[in-house]
C-alpha cells in the first residue's frame, strides 16, 4: 500500500468537484480525483442548463416558490432561498471563466443570453449552452482546473473506502489505482462530489451514472443519509431498445414539445392544468400510466408542429443523436419512456456542504442540503452544485491544515493484497449488479406497493446472501475490486433505499405508494438514516 498525504482530497470531477478545487485553489492545497468514469456521469451529459433568476422580469421570490410547491412539502425553505439567493452571482463566476452559453440576439432580449422553460418554473430562468450545457460546463471548468498550479488532479485513483482517525474525524480515502494498487490518501478535509445512485436501477439517462458509493462510503463513516426514497425519474430518455441511454431534455417540452399516447392522442392537460411543464414526478406518473393503459413499452414527444431550423438550433446534439439513430425529429415523433436520472436523497449537509462527520463534506447530487425536498424541479441542480461548492470553499478556505491529527484507524478494506479476481468473479459482480438493478427497478420504481417493497427487501437480502462467497473473497485479502467494492456499497444503498421507502406510510413527491396515495396527515418530515451493520 502506499501512502500519501493531502491537504483538502476532492472525490470526484463533475460540476460540483471542479468548482470547489477552482474556488479553493489559491487557500488550501488541493487534490482532485477524477478518473475516466466522471465523464460519463450526470454531469457532462446534463442538457438542459442552469436555473437562476437572471431576468429582470423575474424574481427571487418566484424561484422560491416554485422550488417549494416542487419539492411537495418537503424543502428545507432555507436551503432553497440561500441557493436562490446566491445563483446570479454563481451564473457570472461561469461567464467570466468564459462558459459559452447561448446569447439570446432577438431585439426583444430581456437578458443577453437565451433563457429556456421548464418543468415547473414559472418563468422562462434557465441559462444554457444549446442543449449541451453539461458538456459546456465540464470543458470550461476542466481546462481551468488543468492549468491551475494548486491543483493536483489525479485520473488514475477511485476511492473505494473513507478513512477515520480516532476521534472518528474523516482522514481521506484509501484508494484503488488503475494498476490495482492501494493508494492510502491521508487529508486534512475530504470532499464528496461522487453522484448520486441512479445507478441503482435498470434504466438510466446517463451512460453509466454512479451507484451512490459516495453515500454508502460515507454512512459507513456514520454519516446521515436524508430523503433517499425520493428517486426522480425522468418523464423522457428515449426509446432505444438497442442504443445506450440519450436524455431528451426538458426544454423541449419548454420550447413546446406535446407528449401523446401510442395512438397519438395528447394526454398531459387530463392529468394537471400545467400540462407538459407539470414537475416531473407528476408527468413520470402520468407516462407510467398512459403506458400501461396502453401496454406501450414508451409514449411519443412531439416537436414536429416547430418551425424544423429552429429545433436544429435549439437542439442540435438531440437532433443529430436522433438522426444517427434513424430519427428525424423534425418529422416525426420521439419515442419516449422515463429512466432514472436524480437522486434527491443523499449525504444530509448544513449550508456550506458539512456533513455530521467532522472534516467530510459532501456536494452535489451525493448531498442533500434540503433544496429538492420530495421532488427536484428541472435545473436546480447544475444550480445546487455551483452556490454549495463556492459555500464549501469559502468555509474550508478558513479551516487550517492541522498536524496533530489523531492517528488513521486500520481497517479490515486495507489489507486487501494485490491478486487480481479473474474473470468468474468479475461475471459474478456483473451478474448481481444487474439482479439487484432489476430488483430496484421492478420494486422501487415509479409506482411502489406496499408488498413491492417488502418483497424487494426481501429478494435484496437473498441476492446479498447469494454473495456470501464474494464478501468472504472481499474479506480473504483476494480480491482487491473496485467493481466488488462498489457491488458491496450499491446493495448496502439499495437496501436503506427500500427501508426508509417502506417505513414513509404516503404518498409525496417522487415517492408514490399506491397503498398510500395521498400525503400523510402529520406535519411532513425528512427521513434521515444512518447504515444499520
Ligand atoms: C433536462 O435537460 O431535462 C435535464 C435537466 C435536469 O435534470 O435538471
Amino acid at each position: 500500500m502506499i501512502h500519501s498525504e493531502h491537504d483538502v482530497l476532492i472525490i470526484g470531477g463533475g460540476v460540483a468537484g471542479l468548482t470547489l478545487a477552482l474556488e479553493l485553489a489559491g487557500h488550501r492545497c488541493v487534490t482532485l480525483l477524477r478518473p475516466a468514469q466522471d465523464d460519463f456521469g450526470a454531469s457532462r451529459w446534463a442538457q438542459g442548463g442552469i436555473a437562476a433568476v437572471l431576468a429582470p422580469t423575474d424574481n427571487i421570490e418566484a424561484h422560491v416558490q416554485d422550488t417549494l410547491i416542487a419539492g411537495d412539502g418537503l424543502c428545507d425553505e432555507a436551503a432553497v432561498r440561500f441557493t436562490v439567493e446566491h445563483g446570479r452571482e454563481a451564473i457570472d463566476w461561469l461567464i467570466a471563466l468564459g462558459v459559452p452559453f447561448t446569447p439570446d440576439t432577438t431585439t426583444n432580449a430581456v437578458y443577453p443570453y437565451h433563457l429556456t422553460r421548464e418543468g415547473g418554473h414559472g418563468a422562462r430562468r434557465i441559462i444554457h449552452a444549446a442543449d449541451a450545457t453539461g458538456k459546456a460546463l465540464i470543458d470550461t471548468l476542466l481546462e481551468h482546473a488543468c492549468r491551475h498550479p494548486d491543483i493536483r488532479l489525479i485520473e488514475e485513483w477511485q476511492a473505494i473506502e473513507l478513512l477515520e482517525d480516532t476521534q472518528g474525524h474523516c482522514r481521506g480515502a484509501l484508494c484503488l489505482d488503475t494498476d490495482n494498487q492501494l493508494q492510502l490518501a491521508a487529508a486534512q478535509d475530504t470532499v464528496l462530489a461522487t453522484g448520486g445512485a441512479s445507478g441503482l436501477y435498470q434504466h438510466t439517462t446517463s451512460p453509466a451514472p454512479a451507484c451512490g458509493e459516495g453515500m454508502a462510503m460515507a454512512a459507513a463513516l456514520g454519516a446521515t443519509l436524508m430523503n433517499l426514497e425520493f428517486q426522480q425519474f425522468h418523464p423522457t430518455c428515449l426509446y432505444d431498445p438497442e442504443g445506450s441511454p440519450f436524455l431528451i431534455s426538458e426544454a423541449v417540452r419548454g420550447e413546446g414539445g406535446l407528449l401523446r399516447d401510442i395512438h397519438g392522442v395528447r394526454f398531459m392537460p387530463d392529468y394537471d392544468e400545467r400540462a407538459e411543464l407539470a414537475p416531473r414526478d407528476i408527468v413520470a406518473r402520468a407516462i407510467h400510466a398512459e403506458m400501461l393503459r396502453h401496454e406501450s413499452s414508451h409514449v411519443l414527444l412531439d416537436i414536429t408542429h416547430l418551425e424544423a431550423a429552429g429545433i436544429r438550433e435549439h437542439f442540435p446534439t438531440i437532433h443529430a443523436h436522433c438522426l444517427s439513430r434513424g430519427l428525424d425529429i423534425t418529422r416525426d415523433p420521439i419515442p419516449v419512456v422515463p429512466a432514472a436520472h436524480y437522486s434527491c436523497g443523499g449525504i444530509a449537509t448544513d449550508l456550506q456542504g458539512a456533513s455530521n462527520v467532522n472534516h467530510l463534506y459532501a456536494i452535489g447530487e451525493v448531498a442533500c442540503t434540503g433544496l429538492h425536498g420530495a421532488n427536484r424541479m428541472a435545473s436546480n441542480s447544475l444550480l445546487e452544485c455551483l452556490v454549495f461548492a463556492r459555500s464549501a470553499a469559502q468555509a474550508l478556505r478558513k479551516g487550517m491544515s492541522d498536524s496533530r491529527r489523531e492517528p488513521i484507524i486500520p481497517h479490515m478494506e486495507h489489507s486487501f493484497s494485490n491478486v487480481n479476481s479473474g474473470p468468474a468473479y468479475n461475471e459474478s459482480i456483473d451478474q448481481a449488479f444487474s439482479a439487484m438493478r432489476e430488483i430496484m427497478s421492478r420494486y422501487a420504481g415509479i409506482v411502489r406497493s406496499n408488498e413491492g417493497l417488502a418483497a424487494g427487501e426481501e429478494s435484496l437480502l437473498r441476492l446479498d446472501r447469494e454473495c456470501a462467497e464474494l464478501w468472504q473473497a472481499r474479506w480473504q485479502n483476494r480480491v482487491p475490486s473496485l467493481a466488488l467494492s462498489r457491488l458491496h456499497r450499491a446493495l448496502g444503498l439499495a437496501g436503506m433505499l427500500l427501508r426508509v421507502a417502506r417505513e414513509r406510510h404516503e404518498s409525496r413527491g417522487l415517492h408514490y405508494n399506491r397503498d398510500y396515495p395521498r400525503h400523510g396527515t402529520s406535519v411532513p418530515t425528512a427521513s434521515k438514516t444512518t447504515l444499520v451493520t
